[in-house]
């Protein structure tokens, strides 16, 4: 009988290394060969000394998984890297669904990482004290007309809207179409938090608020959050007020 590897898939986090959880550092040094997105294999590459790195294309997430499963057929460990964390519009679960279907005997393990979300948090103050939706604008993977409805049951629940995916270069218009959807449910002064490239280079904080967010420069490395009828500014910080009495 062959012995097989193992499989990590591993959250790295927004960027910089001081927010890769020290578990991730480790499943990492654990690992033969690291696989991932090239530009995740890039962020990483500096800290990661002697390892066997393997850069990956986008929209090729099954070949990914595939590959990875292969590697540990054949004895290796592997790391499977996601930016942020892997269960959140990442790869955990395309890789587990690949390893159930093909070799369900491997061993996997899911390292969580700080999400994107979780890191713009932090940047803008407390946005996210109370319940919130994360809704990414992307339709490569969910209709579109789901995307509105999720928008409007967010917008009508009074959700503080956390966007991924908000823009890209052929998807200029959902934006546009998710905040006329919120603004019949918020006021156009609600405070809205932008964030580019959260914790890594040429990281970017913007305030604004839901009248005027369309006015500034939001690509597909930004997370938006769209406060909702509790959420504040305080002493320059956006805030959602969760009702401790002072
Ligand atoms: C495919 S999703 C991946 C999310 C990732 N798994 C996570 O947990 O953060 C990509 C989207 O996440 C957001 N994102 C990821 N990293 C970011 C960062 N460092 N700063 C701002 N937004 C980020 C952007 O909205 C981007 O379009």
């Amino acid at each position: 009988m062959t012995n097989t590897g193992k499989i990590y898939i591993v959250g790295t986090g927004p960027g910089s290394e001081e927010y890769i959880c020290p578990k991730a550092l480790a499943a990492m040094n654990q690992s033969d060969v690291i696989v991932g997105y090239k530009k995740y294999i890039e962020l990483i590459e500096p800290f990661i000394k002697g390892k066997e790195l393997v850069s990956s294309h986008m929209k090729k997430e099954v070949e990914r998984c595939q590959e990875v499963l292969d590697l540990a057929l054949s004895g290796k460990h592997v790391s499977l890297i996601s930016s942020g964390d892997p269960g959140i519009y990442g790869m955990s679960g395309i890789m587990l669904e690949v390893v159930a279907d093909k070799a369900p005997e491997i061993e996997v393990e899911v390292v969580p990482g700080v999400s994107a979300s979780i890191a713009a948090n932090a940047l803008l103050g407390a946005p996210l004290m109370n319940d919130f939706a994360v809704i990414s604008l992307s339709d490569l993977l969910t209709p579109w007309e789901l995307i509105v409805k999720r928008l409007h049951a967010a917008g009508s629940g009074d959700f503080v809207v956390n966007l991924y995916n908000p823009r890209s270069k052929k998807r200029i218009m959902h934006l546009n179409t998710a905040v006329e959807i919120l603004l019949q449910y918020q006021s156009p002064e609600t405070p809205v938090g932008i964030v580019k490239n959260a914790m890594r280079e040429n990281q970017e904080v913007t305030y604004t608020n839901l009248g005027e967010v369309l006015q500034h420069d939001i690509d597909m490395f930004t997370t938006v959050v769209i406060g909702n009828s509790f959420t504040q500014m305080i002493n320059g910080k956006m805030i959602t007020i969760r009702g401790y009495k002072k």
